[in-house]
Parts: C-alpha cells; structure tokens; sequence
C-alpha cells in the first residue's frame, strides 16, 4: 500500500520534471511559470490589464509570459516595438498559430495567415486593389461619400434631439467595406446584416474572453463542449453567409471589367488557376476578414472623437472654422483638402492617438531565432507589441496624457506626426487598411461637423472617458446631442 503511494508520489514528480517549463537561455525576464498552467494564475483573466501594467513596470520593456507551455514576449515603448517590428521586420512578422482564433480562420484570408507566399500574395493584392479603385484618387472617396450621405440622414431625422451614435457608426463603417468589397449597402435596417454583424461581434466577445484563454493554455480542454465551441459555430454561419454573398455577385459580374474587391478576386483567380494561393475559399475567409478588421476598428475611432468633440466645443468649432473655410461653395469634402486642414487634421490624429483602438496590436509571432534588446528570442515565441503604451509614452508626447491636438501641430501651426504614433502599428504587417481607414475618418468627421453642430446633453449628467477594453477598445456608451448648422452659403 505505501510502496504503491510512494511510486504514484514519484512518478507525480517526474511528470512534473519532464513537463516544467525551461525558460530559454537568455530569455526575457517574466513571472516564473508553473507546468502546464504557464502564468495562467498569476493573470487575472476576468480583467488581465491590471497584472500586465504591474508586470511591464517590473520587468522592463521586454517581458515574458507563458501562456501554458507556449511562450509569449510583451514589447513596451516605442524603441523595443521598433527595433522588433521594423528594424528586424523578418524575424517578426509571424503570426502565431495554434491559438482559438487561428483555428477558428483555418489558416485562411490574411489577417492570422503566418508570414509565407500566401500571406504575401494577398497581401499584395489586397494593397494593389485598393490602390487601383484609388485609395488617394477618386473612386474610394466615392464610395466613402456616398455612405457619408446616409450618416447626415439619419442625423438630420434627429437633430434637435440626441442620440447614442454607436449603431450608426458601426454600420457605416460596415457598409463602407461592403461597398469596396461588393459595391453594394445595406440598408442599416436589414436583418441579414444584422445577424452578420450580431455575430462577429459575438466573436470578438469570445476571442477577448477567458473562454479563449482556457482554450490557448490547455490544448487538452480543446474537444470539450465549452462555451468557446459557439466560436466555431459563429465562424462556419459567417461563411455560409459571406460564400452565399459571393455566389450573388457573380451574376452581376463582366469577368475582365471588374468593379470592386471581389470582381478583381475573381478574376486573378481566373488568370492564375494553376500554382497560386488564389482559390474561392480563400477569398470567402478574405472577405471575413477584411469586414471584420475595418468595421469595429473604424467605428470605435470615429466614437472616440465625437466623443471628446461633443465635450470640447472649443475644438469643435476651430474644427468648423477652418472647414468652412476650405470648403467655401463647394458641394461636399474631399481627401485632398486635408493638406489645408492642419488644426481638423491633428484633431483626427489626436482622436486615433486617445482612442487606442487596438491596444495590443494583433498578435505577432517570431519566425527564426532572433534577438532583441540583448535578450534571446527563440523561433516560434508569440509576440504582442503593446500599442497604447507607445501612444502614451512619456517623452514621445508634447502631452502624452491628455486630449489635445497640439500633439500633432508644431509651433506653426502646421500639422506634424511624431513618429511615436502607431495605431496602425508598424513594418510589413502594419494595418492594411490604413489608407481606406484615414480617408473615412477624415471624410465623415469633415462633413458631419460641417453639417452639425454636436453638444454634450443637459441631462446626460458627466461624461465618462474611461475605455471599454477588448481586442479593440471603446468609449463608454454616450449620447450626443445634434444641432443643424447653418451652412455658409445659406446664410
Ligand atoms: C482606425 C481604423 C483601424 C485601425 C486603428 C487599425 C489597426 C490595425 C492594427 C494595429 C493591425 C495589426 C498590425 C500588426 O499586426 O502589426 C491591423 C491589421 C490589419 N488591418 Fe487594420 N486598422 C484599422 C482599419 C482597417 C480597415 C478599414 C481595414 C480594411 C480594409 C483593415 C484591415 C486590416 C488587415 C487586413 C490587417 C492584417 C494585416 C496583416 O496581417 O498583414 N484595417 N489593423
Ligand atoms: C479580477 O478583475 C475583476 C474585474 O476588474 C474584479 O472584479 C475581481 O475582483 C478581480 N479578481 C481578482 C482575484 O483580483
Ligand atoms: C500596455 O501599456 C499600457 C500603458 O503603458 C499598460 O497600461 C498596459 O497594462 C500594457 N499592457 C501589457 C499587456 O503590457
């Protein structure tokens, strides 16, 4: 009986010798992991922020953690971020695989797709694309303004009143995507777009949940009917939907004339059918991907700046008077003129810069064994460079901790951008939308504020900066109030 516990109590402890975590050699300082679990209890995963401040405090601007067995190194400031994600680009532009979300994407569409011919293929298209339709040339801007014009209806039909923007924005900034990718809306009351919207949002719910980070630690947990299963389930719906959307829109297709995103897919496809990465599943996972990394991430900033342009009618109104200005009898705004807007232009930039949208940029992962800073990196360690701490950064800033577009104008009064200003991160993985995201925040906030005339409620009580954090983060929910403006040249 004792000779059998005392052979259970040994082989407990082998067990546990054979699986403890061997940090690399030379590998950056983090709490100290325990087998199978990682860091998992040193995290508080209801809210995980807190510990993460403590731990970049006390380890430095290159820290470890252990997600499980799987290595995890936090970048912290602008010089680690740079020297990883530009400086040593190759090495850094991995994506990890082998987590909830890559599972969920099946190594398909581009955003979770690892650095590799795949990867740069779509890349490469998708910027080629966007730039053909004229991202910086006319038609994008079109297609921007068009929606634009649906935006100053809805808040025509409630000027005079207030409103929570947040559906609003959501759904432009969704139809705006729809628009490059089908050239087609949605009306903001359509039941299918709500369903898709309803369940991605479900899944970035998930993704930023502890249900993913169970699922990340403990492969073992991974087959069990755990409330991350409704990921999976969400994911196969979306791409039902988005493969039916498809198949909708080849009827309306001229193959050789395209028109939008999907067109030029189509027909690449076509030209290349043999050895490309180019096939109709991918670009269903394309699709997803596009609509899901320009929708939430565009709205959020778009919230944030009316936001803090609601509670400071002393920006609003330079705002306008340098708008009126520029856009003196002409019909509507256009992209150009944002070189004659440099106050509107740092108020943009300065929104991006408190907005914070992606806090922690989207996980990197190294591909070869690397250094940095003089630590060891080994090949396969995830990486997540932390955004908000550049955009904040002591000594970055002119004011890195409070809501003032001075940051962004020099003593001119000319806009200027510190290169500490990465919400779209940096190197070869930096947001692919960047362009088409600049042009709506810029196009939308220009009209709408020629347009209107946004207040902070009498009633709404105090208003209440403090982030909702999640893959992306987001202002409190708030309401505005909306007065029409009289245009210059109708008064
Ligand atoms: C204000 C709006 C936006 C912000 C703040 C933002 C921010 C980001 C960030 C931080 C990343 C991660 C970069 C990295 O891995 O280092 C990213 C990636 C990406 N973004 Fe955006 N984004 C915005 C809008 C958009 C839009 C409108 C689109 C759609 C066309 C888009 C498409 C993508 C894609 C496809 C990636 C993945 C790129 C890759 O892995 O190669 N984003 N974005
Ligand atoms: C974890 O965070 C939540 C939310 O902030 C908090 O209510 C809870 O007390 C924290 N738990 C621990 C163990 O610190
Ligand atoms: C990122 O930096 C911000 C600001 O310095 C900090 O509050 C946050 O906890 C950091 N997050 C991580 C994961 O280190």
């Amino acid at each position: 009986m004792l000779g059998s516990l005392v052979l259970v109590w040994i082989f407990i402890c082998l067990l546990f010798l054979f699986i403890r975590i061997q940090r690399p050699k030379n590998f950056p300082p983090g709490p100290r992991p325990v087998p199978v679990f990682g860091n998992l209890f040193q995290l508080n995963i209801t809210n995980p922020l807190k510990e993460f401040e403590r731990f970049a405090e006390r380890y430095g601007s290159v820290y470890s953690l252990y997600f499980g067995r799987r290595p995890a190194v936090v970048l912290t400031g602008f010089k680690a971020i740079k020297e990883a994600l530009v400086t040593k680009a190759a090495d850094f532009s991995g994506r990890p695989q082998n987590l909830l979300v890559s599972h969920a994407t099946e190594g398909k569409g581009v955003i979770m797709v690892d650095h590799g011919l795949q990867w740069k293929e779509h890349r490469r298209f998708a910027l080629m694309t966007l730039r053909n339709f004229g991202l910086g040339k006319q038609s994008m801007e079109d297609r921007i303004l068009r929606e634009t014009k649906h935006i100053v209806a809805l808040l025509e039909k409630n000027a005079g009143g207030s409103m929570n923007p947040q559906t609003l924005f959501h759904d432009a900034a969704s139809n705006i995507i729809y628009l490059v990718l089908f050239g087609v809306r949605h009306d903001y009351e359509d039941n299918m777009h709500k369903e898709f919207i309803q369940r991605f949002t479900e899944n970035a719910k998930i993704a930023n949940g502890p249900w993913a980070m169970i699922y990340d630690t403990l492969p073992i947990v991974r087959n069990l009917p755990l409330p991350f299963k409704k990921a999976f389930d969400n994911v196969q719906k979306l791409k039902q939907m988005g493969a039916q959307m498809i198949e909708k829109h080849k009827a309306t297709r001229v193959p050789g004339e395209p028109k939008n995103f999907v067109d030029c897919y189509l027909d690449e496809m076509e030209k290349t059918a043999h050895g490309s990465s180019f096939d109709e599943t991918q670009l269903v996972n394309y699709v997803l991907d596009l609509h899901f990394a320009g929708t939430d991430t565009t709205s959020n900033t778009l919230l944030t700046a009316f936001l803090y342009l609601t509670t400071h009618p002393d920006i609003q109104e330079k705002c306008q008077q340098e708008i009126d200005e520029v856009l003196e009898g002409k019909a509507h705004a256009s992209y150009e003129e944002r070189h004659n807007m440099p106050f509107t232009q740092a108020v943009i930039h300065e929104s991006q810069r408190i907005a914070n949208t992606v806090p922690l940029s989207v996980p990197h992962c190294t591909t070869k064994d690397t250094e940095l800073m003089g630590y060891s990196i080994p090949k396969g360690t995830l990486i997540i460079p932390n955004l908000s701490s550049v955009l904040k950064e002591e000594g970055q800033w002119k004011f890195p901790h409070e809501f003032n577009p001075a940051n962004f104008l020099n003593e001119q009064g000319q806009f200027e951008k510190p290169e500490a200003f990465l919400p779209f991160s940096a190197g070869p993985r930096v947001c692919l939308g960047e362009g088409l995201a600049r042009m709506e925040l810029f196009l939308i906030l220009v009209t709408l504020l020629r347009r209107f005339q946004f207040f902070w409620p009498e009633d709404a009580g105090e208003p209440d900066f403090t982030p909702v954090y999640g893959i992306t983060v987001t202002p409190q929910p708030y309401r505005m109030g909306i007065k029409l403006r009289k245009l210059a040249r109708e008064m």
